[in-house]
């Protein structure tokens, strides 16, 4: 009886020990099983989250964590509430997770003819499902990511593939379940970094400039390291990252309550450190301001209308319900009619600096020199912006989601406005000139009083 017991701890202690990083239909992953990767960075096994019994199987980062870093759930819908799950592989070759009772609970849910198949846990993290007699790969979980982004995973749309992969959040830090969030890569004329909440768009990095998403400009300092889109014609627009320094761990993920966050392992911590999240400020939050507002997290209030519109509710607006935006204080010249417009009295536009572009970008082929003059001659082209890496950029809607950054780097941002309000705005400017002579005249006073005091200087040293 003790010799059994023994036998039985000594099989139980060996085989949790000894387990490969494959998963087949003869090696399956029980609940007290744990899967490593060959480098032994990533584990596979049955875990429950923070507060719950639930029990779902998950790809975690193989590291003494305070909690166990779940980066991909399997069953993340469809939980067992007891030990008995099973993952192995079915007689279709699909991976799939059993109950209890063998009902399938979860399946990698691919249609193939093929009658054998092994999984593997790579040392990226990635779960591969292959047609043993070929190798070819029938299945990954880097292309049903849950809410983290891992190195080497593309984000975003394949057409070669035909897949378009987006992170989605949790429910809550207590539940693995799809919650409200998701990131992901929008490919319009140009792909942008965008993060939905219920579909609707929450935040925007702006557009991809072939370096940086233009409305996060601190990528060009030290932050979001290695991330390259790959962008080709056919309608592919996919994100990955490639850490250079293959000894620091980092990842991205998209929390429960939709902050996109990169974490870095403190190896003396023991624990993530979270080193750039956004939004981060009110501003950040897509339309803070509507149409027609700029939002500017160092004023107060935050949001105003661009100079030449005006509230569209002038009590909703001031009471701080921005939502409903501002419209033109004066139409534009090119709606007026014909013979209303004396020739030299015509739209122009407005220079605003340092700015986070507005949504809706259309990218046109102008050069710089025509991209003001071919925004002037459709009379749809509301603004224009010329960006290194991206070219000449029209909008022609309402503007929306316009932020004002304070740090270089961002746009110059161009708004049409009626002939009128430019005029207006040119006497605005007086004050700003008055400024530069007093600044200039400074300047005069500085130069000259340090001539003195060298002259007196050398005068001393003469002496
Ligand atoms: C682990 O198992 C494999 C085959 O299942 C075996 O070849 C190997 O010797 C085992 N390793 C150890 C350390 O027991
Ligand atoms: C499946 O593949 C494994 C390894 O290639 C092989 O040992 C096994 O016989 C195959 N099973 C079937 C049913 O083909
Ligand atoms: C791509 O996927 C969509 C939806 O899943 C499908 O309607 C479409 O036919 C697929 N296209 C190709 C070329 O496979
Ligand atoms: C690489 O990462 C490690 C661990 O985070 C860090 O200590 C080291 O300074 C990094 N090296 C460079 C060149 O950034
Ligand atoms: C998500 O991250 C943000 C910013 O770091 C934090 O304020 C928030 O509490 C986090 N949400 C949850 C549910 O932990
Ligand atoms: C333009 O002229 C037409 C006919 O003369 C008139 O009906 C219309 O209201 C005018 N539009 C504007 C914007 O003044
Ligand atoms: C003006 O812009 C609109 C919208 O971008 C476009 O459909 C139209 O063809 C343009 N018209 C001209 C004359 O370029
Ligand atoms: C803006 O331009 C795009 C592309 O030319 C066109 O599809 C869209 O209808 C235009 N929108 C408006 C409001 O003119």
């Amino acid at each position: 009886m003790l010799f059994h017991l023994l036998l039985y701890c000594f099989y139980v202690v060996f085989s949790s020990a000894n387990t490969s990083d494959t998963i087949s239909s003869s090696e399956p992953v029980r609940d007290s099983e744990t899967v490593f990767s060959r480098g032994k960075r990533f584990k596979l096994g049955f875990f429950s989250p923070r507060n719950s019994a639930k029990r779902y199987v998950g790809i975690m980062f193989n590291l003494p964590s305070p909690t166990p870093t779940v980066v991909w759930v399997a069953n993340r819908d469809e939980p067992l509430h007891d030990s008995s799950g099973i993952l192995t592989i079915s007689e279709d070759s699909n991976l799939v997770m059993l109950n209890g009772q063998k009902e399938i609970i979860w399946s990698s849910s691919i249609s193939n003819s093929m009658k054998n198949s092994t999984a593997q846990l790579l040392d990226t993290g990635n779960l591969v499902l292959k047609d043993s007699s070929n190798g070819r790969v029938l299945w990954e979980s880097f292309q049903y990511p849950t809410d983290s982004l891992l190195q080497l995973m593309k984000m975003g749309t394949d057409k070669r593939t035909n897949t378009t992969t987006l992170l989605n959040s949790w429910g809550s830090p207590d539940d693995p379940s799809v919650g409200s969030f998701s990131a992901g890569i929008q490919h319009r004329y140009i792909p942008q970094f965008l993060i939905w909440k219920n579909s609707s768009p929450y935040w925007r990095g702006g557009p991809w400039n072939k370096q940086i998403y233009i409305g996060l400009p601190e990528m060009n300092s030290f932050y979001l390291y290695g991330i390259d889109l790959v962008i080709d014609n056919a309608g592919t627009a996919y994100q990955t990252y490639s850490d250079p320094n293959q000894s620091r761990i980092l990842y991205y993920s998209l929390n429960s309550t939709g902050s996109y966050q990169e974490k870095v392992w403190d190896q003396s911590k023991k624990d993530w450190v979270v080193t750039w999240a956004n939004p981060r400020t009110e501003c950040d939050f897509y339309a803070k301001c509507g149409t027609y507002g700029s939002c500017n997290p160092m004023n107060s209030p935050i949001c105003s209308c661009i100079q030449g519109f005006k509230p569209k509710n002038d009590g909703e607006w001031k009471k701080g319900d921005w939502s409903g935006g501002c419209i033109r204080s004066t139409a534009l010249d090119c709606e007026r009619n014909k013979t209303d417009i004396e020739k030299d009295k015509q739209d122009g536009f407005l220079k605003l600096q340092t700015m986070g572009v507005p949504d809706f970008v259309i990218s046109v082929p102008s050069a710089k020199k025509d991209c003001e003059s071919d925004c002037l001659s459709n009379c749809s082209c509301t603004a224009y912006s010329y960006y290194r890496g991206i070219g000449c950029m029209h909008w022609n809607r309402s503007l929306v989601d316009i932020q004002e950054y304070s740090r270089d780097g961002a746009a110059s941002l161009f708004i049409r406005l009626a002939y009128s309000e430019l005029a207006a705005n040119d006497k605005k400017d007086i004050p700003v000139a008055a400024i530069a002579t007093t600044v200039s005249i400074g300047s005069i006073t500085v130069i000259l009083c340090g001539y003195l005091f060298w002259k007196l200087l050398a005068k001393h040293r003469g002496n």
